[in-house]
């Protein structure tokens, strides 16, 4: 994840940016800069590498000036170098960011045909020129700015700098997060708590759609129509360690909103956005001369293999084996060396996961895995990992390293696809535009979060759900009872909706309610009369949908979550949100310990 700092006070900056940057270290980078305005001149140095590299450039040429900003970069656009180094300027204007510019292609077009000329191979730099043309037609820097960020589709955060004005930053949310810092006399921006502490703990966060005019006097923030809105200023806590809860009641609430950064940045690993391809990443094992794929893994991280293994199956026609890792261990799979293996687990410590793994270790099949601790065990004992760029995950209950886990298994189903011959170039470009999307309707799925609220309130009065769902909704019903039951402590389980004739349908009666995922796709209707099935027997339904599929299914009397329309095969990626949050807010309806439920464990690290 990238990381973002600015200052407008009253000494040098350059230095103090630096180390507010060093404290974003833990969010992974492979580049950095810093801008700052003196005696009216906007200036820079930036630098690949680690932050070492840049201080070594500004004691070789160092930079004044009591306002600027800073950046440490984690490529999405653009190779790691000094040229796509942040921060990037257009005339006037120095601008630093974080996430993905989706539109920035058709942006980049329009502003080379007015003769603005690219230093970089960025999405950000569109951002400087938009602005910087806004500037030339007479706007002011406020009205630039405003104007370029509605013309912006994609998950960012952003702090912009206007040569001329020494008592001005811009910064802006649509996703990443961002935050003020207050301080005497001066101010700051930075992307979490943690990288302000130096300078104060008095901090007020951006929300979604929100932008900030930042001076030594303070600070106004308006919303995504410009109108004047107020954020709570609080105290930041516990910035002493690594991860805080930002303006988020429990960190699971905080993780579940991280997730259209997080899954942006793990895309960006696997997917290269600015040319539309899968990227050539390290592979212990080619998919083209393997002819089974194990996959082993337990609860939630079993649940995104689910949903891998429906990829695989159908992109790749690569035949997938998945089992829950404390019965993979004893079953003694026979595999053969044209086999391989994939493990998956947020810690990387799971003890039956790694005992599975050392099984395949010593059948001798080249082993994969995806980790979100990249100095975990089960990492160090794979051939090759795939790392999950979600961060550090607190909340017991996983939720972002799920939808990172799937967002890899969508990466490796095109990949696969490809090494194959499965798909086609062109077919798996569609499949990169799809997924590119992902954060943004990831994004639009947490603004359903009031609405989902008042839904979970009416399940925290009852004892037993039921989850359906169809094909990769399966997995992700089964998921969604597991969130629910692990948090709230309410019985609750996922079935394959064509299930229900065969025995649960027994349950159903109107204290039973019934949620089923189905996203409008090609076995829609089918689902539609699973649930014409349960209203018939007067079961309560919650359908979690979108506009078409709320329109089709045509059932009076039942509650709907309407979500975004988006590309297929991204659904269960971006449908996982709605089923996080609705557990999520019923365990908070319920007062139970969501972060730390009862006799649960973050890490299983024992059989
Ligand atoms: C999921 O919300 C639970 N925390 C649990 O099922 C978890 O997914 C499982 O214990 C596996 O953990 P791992 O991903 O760290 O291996």
């Amino acid at each position: 994840m990238c990381g973002i700092v600015g200052i407008v006070g009253h000494s040098p900056v350059a230095p103090l940016i630096v180390d507010a940057l060093k404290r974003l270290e833990y969010r992974g980078y492979d580049s950095a800069g810093v801008a700052t305005i003196e005696h009216g001149k906007l200036a820079r140095r930036r630098a690949e590498g680690k932050l070492v590299n840049l201080e070594r450039r500004l004691a070789e040429e160092p930079l004044g000036g009591f306002i600027g900003i800073g950046h440490t970069r984690w490529a999405t656009h653009g190779v790691p170098n000094e040229v796509n180094a942040h921060p990037h300027f257009s005339e006037d204007v120095a601008i630093v960011h974080n996430g993905i510019i989706e539109n920035f292609s058709e942006l980049r077009s329009e502003l080379v045909a007015e003769g603005f000329v690219f230093a970089s191979q960025t999405d950000t730099e569109v951002v400087a020129h938009l602005v910087s043309r806004a500037l030339r037609g007479g706007a002011s820097p406020q009205e630039a700015a405003f104007s370029a960020l509605k013309r912006l589709k994609g998950a960012f955060a952003l702090a912009i700098l206007f040569r001329g004005d020494e008592d001005l930053i811009i910064g802006a949310r649509s996703g990443p997060p961002l935050a003020v810092g207050h301080g005497e006399g001066e101010m700051f921006l930075g992307s979490d708590a943690i990288a302000l502490a130096p300078f104060t703990d008095a901090i007020t966060y951006l929300e979604d759609g929100d932008w900030v005019v930042v001076r030594r006097s303070g600070m106004q923030i308006f919303d995504m129509e410009g109108r004047p809105v107020e954020r709570p200023r609080q105290q930041s806590v516990g910035t002493s360690f690594l991860v805080d809860k930002g303006n988020h009641r429990h960190f699971m609430e905080k993780e579940i909103h991280e997730q259209p950064e997080v899954i942006s940045h793990t895309l960006a690993n696997y997917l290269d956005f600015a040319e539309g391809g899968v990227r050539a990443f390290e592979m212990p094992f080619d998919f083209g001369k393997i002819d089974r794929l194990a996959v082993s893994a337990c609860g939630t991280a079993y649940l995104a293999g689910l949903i891998g293994k429906y990829w695989l199956e159908r992109y790749a026609r690569l035949p997938v084996d998945i089992d829950i890792a404390s019965e993979f261990r004893y079953r003694e799979m026979p595999l053969s060396k044209s086999s391989a293996a994939l493990f998956v687990s947020q810690s990387g410590e799971t003890a039956d996961t790694l005992a599975s793994l050392r099984y395949c270790r010593a059948q001798g099949v080249p082993i994969a895995s995806i980790v979100n601790v990249r100095d975990s065990t089960i990492a160090r004992e794979s051939d090759g990992i795939f790392p999950t760029l979600a961060g550090p995950e607190i909340g017991v209950a996983s939720t972002k390293a799920f939808t990172c886990q799937l967002a890899i298994f969508a990466a490796l189903a095109a990949r696969a696809g490809l090494q194959r011959g499965t798909l086609s170039d062109e077919e798996a470009r569609r499949m990169v535009r799809a997924l590119s999307e992902a954060p943004r309707y990831a994004a639009q799925a947490l603004r359903l979060e009031g609405h989902i609220e008042k839904i979970a309130r009416e399940l925290s009065q009852v004892r037993h759900v039921l989850y359906l769902g169809r094909d990769t909704s399966y997995p992700l019903a089964m998921e969604g009872a597991l969130k629910l039951k692990e948090i709230s402590y309410i019985h609750a389980e996922g079935y394959a909706a064509g299930e229900l004739k065969h025995g649960p349908i027994a349950l159903i009666d109107e204290s039973m309610p019934v949620i089923v995922i189905a996203p409008t796709d090609r076995i829609f209707e089918k689902t539609v009369s699973n649930m014409q099935e349960v209203a018939a027997r007067g079961g309560r339904i919650i359908l979690i949908t979108d506009e078409a599929g709320a329109a089709r299914a045509s059932l009076d009397k039942f509650e709907t979550i309407v979500m975004p329309t988006m590309p297929e095969f991204i659904a269960p990626i971006v449908y996982a949100l709605p089923v996080q949050m609705l557990a999520y807010h019923t365990a908070v309806a319920m007062g139970t310990d969501v972060d730390q439920p009862r006799n649960l464990a973050k890490s299983v690290t024992v059989e």
